[in-house]
């Protein structure tokens, strides 16, 4: 044991009952590597394979809890019982090496690719298209379709149990469906499901009540459910922070595991407010104290990184992009390397670090998103 960062190897067990051996998760990476329908592909489990082996839980690559929520090519499904046995398959791999598996679960919403979509129509709360380039205007769902929605994410946990995983996280964050609800610019809504501040935490409340539920009646051992959510919107109307601690004071009160703040940055500040620099993940933190613990996450490469953004008293962090630089990363903490630890890759790493050919071309073809260097 590496008793210089021996707090990020404490046990930790979740309001449910799941224990995990340490505070460090795999963050969720989509890697645009399952097959058409859905089915995890080998050279996927491969990448999950070598990087399960430190971490106290691996939260997946998000999966589609309904056809038409689809958002990336080549995603996990986890919207058919057909696919119960591709999820076991991740679900073992991951368990195999001694993590905690985390199936991540969402729908795109307004932000789906028209052409992954069994109808080319992507959905939202409004008729309200985002704002990048070529964005579609979405058609807005009808009450029925909502109250379907929520039970497709209760259906997508179902699946997620039988397949063995320990938890799922909900995908609140990131500009997909439950944040299209929340937010003002996408939900314009005037019936129950928008309007104030209070009918727009209606649907993300409803998706966890329905998971729940479903944990309640299909589990019969502790299973996590953990929460995802983006702090603030860039767009005018947008989600703001004010928003924010509102919606996690609601949050906490509704028996959910752990709270997962989505940044590129742990210690970024405000996206509205240039004058607003205290960290989001800290500002949440300080608003909700104990009532539910937060994973903290990004840009924390070295070693020091993560136990400075550990020592502010954020229980739980995840690992993104490190994970995909250095596999082992959090092996070489716990034996005294940390000096090893790689934070930069280079253009003919792919294969040393087992990562699939899609992921791996989005990664040296998106000038600085990871740390490529010229070697
Ligand atoms: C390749 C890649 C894919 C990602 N896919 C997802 C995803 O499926 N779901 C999600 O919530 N966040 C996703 N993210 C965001 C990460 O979970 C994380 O919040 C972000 O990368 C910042 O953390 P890091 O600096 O440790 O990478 C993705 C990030 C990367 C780099």
């Amino acid at each position: 044991m590496n008793e210089k960062y021996k707090s990020l190897f404490e046990h930790f067990t979740f309001k449910s009952g799941v224990n995990i051996k340490n505070r460090l998760f795999m963050a969720p990476m989509t890697n645009f590597s399952s097959d058409d329908k859905g089915m995890v592909t080998d050279e996927e489990l491969a990448y999950y394979k070598v990087r399960s082996g430190g971490v106290g839980a691996v939260i997946t690559a998000v999966a589609y809890v309904t056809p038409g929520g689809k958002g990336f090519i080549n995603e996990i499904s986890a919207a058919s019982d057909q696919m119960i046995p591709s999820l076991k398959q991740l679900a073992n791999t991951i368990k195999g090496e001694g993590a905690k598996a985390i199936l991540q679960i969402f729908h795109a919403g307004r932000m789906a690719p028209p052409d992954l979509l069994p109808d080319n129509q992507p959905t939202s709360a409004s008729a309200v298209a985002p704002l990048r380039p070529g964005a579609v205007v979405p058609r807005e769902l009808s009450a029925q379709e909502i109250e379907s929605i929520i039970e497709d994410f209760a259906e997508a946990t179902r699946r997620a149990i039988e397949a063995g995983f320990d938890g799922v996280e909900i995908h609140g964050a990131n500009t997909y469906l439950i944040q299209q609800f929340f937010s003002p610019h996408s939900n314009r809504r005037s019936d129950q499901w928008g309007g104030t501040l209070d009918k727009r935490m209606k649907f993300p409340i409803a998706v966890i009540d329905a998971v729940k539920k479903s944990v309640a009646k299909h589990a019969n051992k502790p299973f996590i459910v953990g929460y995802r959510l983006s702090p603030e919107e860039a767009e005018n109307p947008g989600i703001t922070m004010e928003d924010t601690l509102v919606f996690a004071d609601k949050l906490s009160q509704q028996g959910l595991d752990y709270l997962h703040i989505s940044v590129q940055d742990f210690w970024q500040g405000s996206i509205r407010d240039d004058d607003d620099k205290q960290s989001r993940i800290l500002k949440i933190h300080e608003r909700i104290g104990n009532r539910i613990p937060i994973i903290g996450v990004g840009s924390l490469y070295s070693a020091e990184d993560v136990k400075s953004a550990k020592a502010t008293g954020v229980p739980l962090i995840a690992l993104g992009r490190e994970l995909i630089v250095d596999p082992k990363w959090v092996q070489k903490l716990e034996e005294g390397n940390e000096h090893k630890i790689d934070t930069t890759l280079t253009k003919n790493d792919q294969e040393r670090l087992v990562v699939p050919d899609q992921l791996w071309q989005a990664i040296i073809n998106r000038p600085g998103w990871f740390p490529v260097v010229e070697k």
